[in-house]
């Protein structure tokens, strides 16, 4: 591959580029022309190439002819002095300082006449696509901000009003024209005719006009030396995950089509052209959106700013891919909403979200690059952003379906929707969802257990010595999906025939970092804590139990606050207390309590997926777990086996209480049971279903019941009769496997990176 591709310095706009070569600063108020530019046919181009091509070669060579498209048009561009300032979908927003139009209309037609190479595309299988573009020219003054978290990713960004006029001009163009607005186009005069007028009456008037013939002069970009700009200016402008890429030498991201959810948000607030603190809020607001999403390993992706409301487009799921990229996505929004809240110079804003398979990767000419995640799910969750009103989130089916149990959820009528021939259905997120009940309760399965009797056995042994006072901790292991939470429900089946309570916390992959998160709901649960009342009463409460376990406790309380979630302001005791005392005083508090309220009755209690426990939480674990040893506790801990830093930092393992339950693939025999059981459910009769079938299911999901069970789902979703299908190896990956496949190369890519 051309090696100037993976030049990092093309993610910096040419003029900025040069302001950091010659040391000087760009000034934030500008005069000039803004061009842009839209290129229609990429879409069809990417679905034909990868099609004929597979994912592999047809990735190469869809990234070439991106590259050849962008590389045209942006060549043009440098010829006329301007720069691309931003991408947007398969558009580019750019720059002509100082420029009245002349140039910029120019340039325009300049770039259309290198379209044309593009107009017949013939792919691998003989098909012909066809690219073409429009263009809109708008002169006058603008801002230019440099904004965003330097260690995240700096921005730059044009603004102001004559932004949304070139906006609204370019909704009036076809493929193949070139758009001006009142103010070129009175600049120009009589060296350009128009084909036709559009738009209101005075300044709201545009012209698409015939081709130029007067020459202009041109003001070609003088040659950059290369490595012409400090590295460390260079990494501040590229996503932490292409910089490392490039970095390491792996190349860049290539184009593929692969899950993702796209969010839309829509922001107002700010007056670009007048206020003098516009640089400073708009830069406030952006840095605490990328610190937000990065939490989630969510980029932002596009910044589009207008007077009559600006949005903002971030990914989740590329580059990185993570199994609950739906759930990540919700929370984050929920997460933005409140921090939009928090600003007073932002008003509410509208979100929308929608998931499918995207085209991702780094696109742009060698000159010029940047990377996206484009498609009709991008659009349509522009479209839910459009239809919320202040402070709603809406989002697309998919996103519903992948997160739905996690938050509180209003349904809408099923909606028309620009682009859709059906009307969609539409969800608004009320709130995470909190379940009332924070005691654990048997799950409800669907379908009977099967298999693992001799792992139902070892766990009953388990309950024996608990029952007598001697506290065991259970290590439930195994790779995703292979059963290990449905294990989990039958010890709770058991540890409820007992009559023994638990409590539950779960991991989220997305809380590696959230301090005590999976102990949260634990220590709520365990001090009976009315979350769904106020503060005030939630600390009467939890005084009055600290009373009653030790009296000389409640004045520690304050220290609770990170392991229950409530704020707790400090005491006089407290206050003096620095980190390291505030938590072994915690952790010796929390022992000391649960051994208290064992003394004479059982408990159990579950961590879930510790695979994601954030460092806090596991050492509250290992201490827990030594204090238990004398007390009627079974503390289960579920870890996937991938995950081998944890077994080692898991020093409870070396306790003699400690024991571990691992869990394999199912046997053939358990794995055409599971099939049965599903495919009963599905037809409602125990009928007879082909060997063939049910060999084709066991190999492609190697023995793993979440892998049968969504394989099975797909099938009967796509309306498949299992008794009937041919070929099953054909048969598309769903979305859900997809993804937690997906993630877990790219969690392995991830960790080979050079170091
Ligand atoms: N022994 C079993 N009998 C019946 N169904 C099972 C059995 N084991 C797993 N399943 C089904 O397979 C699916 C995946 O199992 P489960 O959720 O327990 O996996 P897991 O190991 O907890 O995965 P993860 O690591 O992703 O949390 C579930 O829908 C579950 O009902
Ligand atoms: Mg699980």
């Amino acid at each position: 591959m051309d090696s100037r591709m993976e030049r990092p310095s093309a993610y910096i706009p040419r003029d900025r580029r040069q302001a950091l070569f010659d040391g000087v600063n760009m000034p934030d108020r500008v005069v000039g022309a803004a061009l842009f530019a839209d290129i229609s046919g990429f879409t069809p181009l990417t679905e034909s190439l990868l099609q004929d091509l597979g994912p592999q070669r047809g990735a190469e060579e869809l990234s070439r002819q991106l590259n050849l498209v962008y590389d045209a048009l942006i060549a043009q561009l440098h010829r006329f002095g301007g720069s691309v300032i931003s991408f947007s979908g398969d558009a580019i927003t750019c720059w002509i300082d100082g420029d009245d139009g002349f140039r910029a209309t120019a340039c325009a037609f300049a770039m259309q006449v290198a379209m044309e190479q593009f107009t017949q595309i013939k792919t691998p299988s003989g098909k012909t696509i066809s690219l073409a573009m429009k263009t809109a020219v708008a002169a006058g003054s603008a801002r230019r901000f440099l904004i965003g978290n330097p260690s995240i990713q700096k921005i730059d960004v044009l603004a102001g009003s004559l932004l949304d006029e070139l906006a609204s001009g370019e909704k009036y163009a076809n493929k193949g024209e070139v758009v001006l607005n009142k103010t070129v186009l009175d600049m120009l005069g009589d060296t350009v005719t128009v084909d036709r007028w559009i738009g209101e009456e005075g300044n709201g008037r545009f012209g698409i006009i015939n081709p130029i013939t007067q020459s202009v002069f041109q003001t070609p970009w003088p040659e950059l030396p290369p490595d012409s700009i400090p590295e460390d200016e260079v990494r501040t402008w590229l996503l932490p995950a292409i910089y490392e890429r490039l970095r390491s030498g792996r190349g860049e991201f290539l184009a593929e089509l692969r899950p993702a959810v796209a969010l839309f948000l829509r922001f107002s607030g700010i007056d670009y052209d007048q206020d003098s603190d516009a640089a400073y809020k708009l830069d406030k607001f952006i840095q605490g959106v990328q610190t937000i999403l990065a939490k989630y390993e969510s980029n932002l992706l596009q910044l589009t700013i207008g007077d009559k409301g600006s949005n903002l487009y971030a990914a989740f799921g590329a580059p990185l891919a993570h199994e609950d990229d739906a759930i990540r996505a919700v929370s984050a929004a929920l997460e933005l909403s409140d921090f939009s809240e928090q600003l007073d110079f932002i008003n509410a804003v509208e979100i929308g979200i929608s998931r499918g398979r995207l085209r991702t990767g780094a696109y742009g000419g060698s000159m010029r690059r940047t990377y996206g995640v484009l498609g009709d799910d991008v659009n349509l969750a522009a479209r839910l952003m459009q239809l919320a009103q202040p402070g709603e989130i809406l989002v697309s089916a998919r996103v519903w379906s992948g997160a739905k149990d996690a938050f509180t959820w209003e349904n809408r009528p099923d909606t028309i929707i620009k682009g859709k021939s059906e009307p969609v259905p539409v969800y608004k997120v009320e709130a995470h969802f909190q379940p009332a009940a924070i005691r654990l309760q048997e799950p409800n399965y669907t379908l009977p257990m099967v298999g693992r009797e001799s792992e139902i056995a070892q766990i009953k042994a388990v309950f024996q010595p608990v029952l007598k006072g001697k506290g065991q901790i259970l290590h439930i292991s195994g790779e995703a999906g292979i059963g290990k939470s449905r294990l989990v429900a039958e010890i709770v089946h058991h540890a409820t025939e007992l009559k023994i309570n638990g409590l539950g916390g779960e991991c989220q992959s997305y809380g590696t970092k959230s301090s005590y998160l999976v102990w949260q709901r634990i220590w709520q649960g365990f001090f009976n804590l009315p979350t769904e009342q106020s503060r005030d009463e939630q600390l009467i409460h939890l005084e009055k139990e600290l009373t009653q376990i030790n009296p000389s406790f409640a004045a520690r309380m304050p220290i609770l606050s990170p392991v229950i979630n409530l704020q707790i302001p400090d005491n006089d005791l407290t206050h003096s207390f620095d980190a390291k005392l505030r938590k072994s005083s915690l952790e010796s508090m929390l022992v000391d309590c649960l051994r208290a309220k064992t003394e004479h009755t059982p408990m159990m209690l579950v961590l879930e997926d510790c695979h994601w426990i954030d460092p806090l939480s596991l050492e509250l674990l290992d201490v827990l777990g030594r204090g238990i040893a004398d007390r009627p506790i079974l503390l289960v801990i579920v870890t996937r086996a991938l995950q081998a830093e944890l077994s080692q930092g898991l020093s409870i393992s070396q306790l003699p209480h400690y024991a571990r339950i691992h869990l394999s693939e199912f046997t053939a025999a358990e794995a055409k049971q599971l099939i049965n059981l599903k495919l009963a459910h599905f037809l409602g009769t125990e009928e007879q279903i082909p060997k063939a079938f049910v060999k084709g299911i066991i190999k492609r999901a190697d023995g793993n019941p979440f892998y049968i069970e969504e394989l099975l789902n797909y099938l009967d979703s796509q309306g498949i009769d299992p008794r009937k299908i041919q070929g099953l190896n054909q048969v598309e990956l769903p979305t859900s496997l997809h993804s937690l496949i997906l993630s877990r190369i790219d969690q392995l890519t991830e960790s080979q990176k050079s170091t």
